[in-house]
C-alpha cells in the first residue's frame, strides 16, 4: 500500500469501489446522474431522501442492473458483466425479506445460495448448518420461514448472505420497521462481519460505526467523506427541508 494523505481510507484498507461518470436512466428518466467515486470501503453508509437513488445504486453495485453509461469496478471487476464474480463476492440484503426468501424452511433457504455457488448438496448443507451454528440458530433449521417474525426473517436473509462469505454485503434499508432490540441484535451480527459493508439508510442512527458516508440527492453525489463531516451536513439539510413544506409539492 502506498503512502497516502487521503482521509477517507479506513485504517484497514477495505474493498475498492470505483465509479467513473456513471449514469443510469430508466425509460428516459435519469436515476443516477454522473457519479464519480474512488473509495476503499470497509464500512460505508449511504444516506439520502426517498427517491434519491439509493436502491438504484445498490442494484447497480451488485450487478443486478446495468448502468449503460460510465464505468464501474467493484473489487476490480464489473459486477454486471462478471456475474460469477458478483455472485461469489457481493451479497445484497433487501429491505423486505419476503422479496428475498424463496424456500419454505430456513435450512433450504441458506443451502440455496451455496448451491448457486456450485457447492455439492452435502457440502452446502454442511456449510449452511455451520452458519446457523455460528449464529446460535441450529434449532431454526426446519423452521418454516412463514412462521417467523419480521426480525427473524431478516436474520435468515443475513445468514443466507453471510454463509456465502462474500467480500461485500450491500444492505438496502434492512432495518426499516424493525424494533430497537431486533435492530441492535442484527447490528451486532453485522459488526462481526469481516468483509466490507455498504449500508443504505435514510436514518443516520442505523449507521453508527460507519466511518465513511455517501450522501445522494436527486441521483447525484451531494457529499462523500468522513461520516463526522457528511452526517451533520446531511442532517442540517434534512431538518431545514423538514421545516419547510416541500412534501406538499406534487411536481418534483
Ligand atoms: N424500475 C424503475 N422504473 C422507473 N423509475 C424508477 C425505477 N426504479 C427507480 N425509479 C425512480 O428512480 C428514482 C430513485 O429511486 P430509488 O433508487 O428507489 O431511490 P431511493 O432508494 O433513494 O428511495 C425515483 O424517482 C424512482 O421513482
Ligand atoms: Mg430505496
Amino acid at each position: 500500500m502506498n503512502s497516502t494523505t487521503r482521509t477517507d481510507l479506513p485504517a484497514d484498507g477495505g474493498l475498492s469501489i470505483k465509479l467513473h461518470e456513471l449514469s443510469l436512466s430508466i425509460e428516459g428518466k435519469t436515476i443516477l446522474d454522473n457519479l464519480t467515486l474512488d473509495a476503499q470501503v470497509k464500512r460505508l453508509g449511504v444516506v439520502g431522501r426517498n427517491g434519491s437513488g439509493k436502491s438504484s445504486l445498490s442494484r447497480v453495485l451488485s450487478g443486478l442492473v446495468e448502468a449503460k453509461s460510465g464505468e464501474l469496478l467493484v473489487d476490480g471487476f464489473n459486477p454486471f458483466k462478471d456475474r460469477k464474480a458478483a455472485l461469489r463476492g457481493i451479497g445484497l440484503l433487501f429491505q423486505n425479506p419476503d422479496h428475498q426468501i424463496i424456500f419454505p424452511t430456513v435450512l433450504e433457504e441458506v443451502v440455496f445460495g451455496l448451491r448457486q455457488l456450485g457447492q455439492s448438496k452435502q457440502l452446502a448443507k454442511q456449510n449452511a448448518l455451520a452458519t446457523l451454528a455460528a449464529f446460535g440458530k441450529e434449532h431454526w433449521q426446519d423452521a418454516h420461514v412463514a412462521s417467523l417474525s419480521g426480525g427473524q426473517k431478516h436474520l435468515v436473509c443475513l445468514m443466507a448472505v453471510m454463509a456465502m462469505q462474500p467480500s461485500l454485503i450491500i444492505l438496502d434499508e434492512p432495518f426499516a420497521g424493525l424494533d430497537i432490540p431486533t435492530k441492535k441484535q442484527l447490528t451486532r451480527y453485522l459488526s462481526q462481519f469481516p468483509g466490507s459493508l455498504i449500508h443504505i439508510s435514510h436514518d443516520p442512527d442505523d449507521l453508527a460505526g460507519y466511518e465513511q458516508m455517501l450522501w445522494l440527492e436527486g441521483g447525484k453525489i451531494a457529499a462523500f467523506g468522513a461520516s463526522s463531516e457528511v452526517l451533520p451536513a446531511y442532517l442540517a439539510r434534512m431538518h431545514k427541508i423538514g421545516d419547510g413544506d416541500d412534501i406538499s409539492q406534487l411536481a418534483g
